[in-house]
């Protein structure tokens, strides 16, 4: 049987792309980038990938990935209903937003697309909650309140999980990921921007090893 996070998808595409416990944010400046991106994550056994809709490349990046196969595709930085739309036709298995907007939520329900918002404090918690939604995005992370934050929202909201991102490298990961409430950590430090348009996939490959080890050992 395949339970590579790309196969899993077919079901609940969030709990696919949490599955490792990493989800790796990536900027494409040229989606030509996108395959090898792909080759690079699977090779250093991080078949997902959220691809970040700041860049005029992101939905050629999204559809180039999808094609390739064997990854698990969700698009980030998805900030309208428009770009939902983009996001889907492209690919995506699942949507990211950094906040928690209605508009964007509802669209994806539209699609039948997974949607996985930001909400970093009470009032947005439960926000999501009236919108059915239990795993949510932590961002920006660093800044939020880390650990601290997530571990106390943990309290009121049992039946949270968050995946917190910004501004987290791979000497945090431990720490957030010993919260039971944190269902994966995100980050941009497997994939850095400037290693991918230099063409140095095998850094990523490096980069992403190194974060799945460290996953395995907290
Ligand atoms: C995101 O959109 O999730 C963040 O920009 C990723 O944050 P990082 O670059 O600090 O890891």
């Amino acid at each position: 049987m395949d339970t590579t996070p790309a196969a899993a998808g077919a079901g609940d595409p969030i709990a696919a792309a949490t599955t490792a416990r990493l989800v790796p944010v990536v900027v494409l400046d040229d989606a030509a980038h996108a395959a090898p991106l792909a080759d690079a994550l699977a090779a250093g056994g991080l078949p997902v990938a959220e691809v970040t809709f700041r860049t005029p490349a992101a939905a050629d990046a999204v559809r180039a990935m999808t094609d390739r196969g064997g990854v698990l595709v969700g698009a980030g930085t998805v900030l309208t209903a428009r770009q939902v739309d983009e996001a889907v036709a492209a690919g995506a298995r699942f949507v990211v937003s950094p906040g928690l907007s209605r508009a964007v939520v509802e669209r994806c329900r539209e699609h039948g697309v997974a949607v996985l918002p930001g909400a970093v404090t009470a009032t947005e918690v439960q926000a999501a909650l009236e919108l059915g939604l239990e795993v949510l995005k932590f961002f920006p992370a660093a800044t939020s309140g880390g650990p601290a934050a997530i571990a106390a929202l943990g309290a009121p909201f049992p039946g949270v999980r968050f995946v917190p991102t910004g501004g987290i490298g791979p000497d945090d990961l431990a720490r957030y990921l010993a919260l039971p409430a944190v269902a994966a950590v995100g980050g941009s430090w497997m994939v850095p921007r400037d290693r991918i348009a230099a063409g140095d996939f095998a850094a990523v490959t490096r980069l992403t090893a190194d974060a799945v080890a460290r996953v395995a050992a907290a």
